[in-house]
């Protein structure tokens, strides 16, 4: 099944062709073209993303994306199946362009979750995950605008277990950021920051660290931040970037550990924009081989082996692939959202 996707949910307008085939049990995704047309030139002035000139700018890059697409030999509209369509969450302006598009086509449509787009992007190209036993796993969907943990007993079957009660992680990235002078996002700002800073040097508090449940919060850390730089005037950027970054990642890793062992997971996804940070990967496979097994230890004295997943770093902050993904898996599932923007869909 050919499927084309658009993606307009915040500032990257992004179009994919992919080839999916395969069941809920072993789906297989070919992708034929993957463009996303960035839009953080014309945000960073305002240090965030502007709702209106998102618009302005989907609307103006849409018919571009949609025209190489096309033009890519004989990837001719006849011989699309399926259109797969973000209908939220995001900024409800920015959305609309794409369901708008998408309707224009005349087409079958399918309206999909842009969380959903991220849950799944870690079954695209890890091919070890179709042949291996590995649910029921547990997913942490880490972006600009969410922090969520899920547990997943299927591709089609997953439950939301916990989420931010304020901010986002990738949000407090960004917060930090601004406060430190660095331009948007602040997420890999941050992470290049951090290379060369002392991430021990301060020691900021981790929120909801220790309290049994799977909820996170990151504006504390995010305030603990601005109250460090106010009191002390000598503050060395790299050290704040870096310690910063160690207290929201020790807050993601322990909490995500402990819902893979309550429920016995066999691996962790990790997803959105802030997983494509590679301290993030390092830190969770450290976690993961220190990790003593909680019962039954296997002979041997062996550690726990939990897998642990990465997209790809294209694939973990907005893209139209993983839309098209997620619009395969509902397909299958015979699950359609409404093509109407939702700017607070949840998960
Ligand atoms: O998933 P995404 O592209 O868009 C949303 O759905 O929100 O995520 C964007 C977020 C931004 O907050 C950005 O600062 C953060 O992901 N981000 C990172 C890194 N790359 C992007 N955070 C930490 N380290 C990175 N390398
Ligand atoms: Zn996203």
């Amino acid at each position: 099944m050919r499927i084309l996707a658009i993606e307009t949910s915040c500032d990257e307008t992004a179009i994919a062709l992919i080839d999916a085939k395969g069941g809920l049990n072993n789906p297989q995704f070919k992708i034929i073209k993957n463009l996303v047309a960035s839009q953080i030139k014309i945000h960073q002035p305002f240090g965030g993303v502007v709702p209106n000139l998102a618009k302005r700018e989907h609307l103006k890059n849409l018919p571009i994306l949609f025209k190489k697409i096309l033009n890519s030999k004989s990837y001719i509209l006849n011989s699309i199946d399926l259109i797969a369509v973000t209908v939220g969450p995001g900024l409800e302006p920015a959305l609309w362009t794409g369901i708008n598009f998408a309707k224009n086509l005349k087409s079958n449509l399918i309206g999909v979750n842009h969380l959903e787009g991220h849950l799944y992007s870690n079954i695209l190209e890890n091919v070890r995950m179709n042949k291996k036993n590995i649910f029921p796993a547990i997913a942490l969907i880490v972006s600009g605008g969410h922090t969520i943990l899920v547990k997943m007993d299927s591709l089609a079957k997953y439950k939301k277990i916990g989420e931010t009660r304020d901010d986002a992680v990738g949000e407090a990235f960004d917060k930090v950021a601004r406060l430190l002078n660095l331009p948007y996002p602040g997420g890999p700002e941050i992470e290049k920051l951090a290379k060369i800073g002392n991430a021990d040097a301060i020691d900021f508090p981790r929120p909801m660290l220790n309290q049994k449940n799977y909820d996170f919060s990151f504006s504390g850390l995010k305030t603990a931040v601005l109250y460090y730089l106010r009191d002390n005037k000598n503050f060395k950027k790299e050290d704040v970037a870096a310690a910063f970054q160690k207290a929201a990642f020790d807050i993601l890793i322990k909490k995500t550990l402990r819902a893979a062992k309550e429920f016995n997971a066999k691996s962790i996804f990790i997803s959105g924009g802030v997983a494509a940070n590679k301290t993030l990967a390092k830190e969770f496979k450290k976690a993961i081989n220190n990790q003593k097994p909680k019962t039954n230890p296997p002979a041997g004295g062996e550690k726990l082996k939990i897998k642990v997943f990465f997209p790809n770093k294209k694939f973990c902050t907005d893209n139209a692939v993983m839309i098209a993904v997620a619009g395969y898996i509902n397909y299958l599932k015979k699950k359609n959202k409404r093509l109407a923007a939702n700017g607070n869909l949840g998960l």
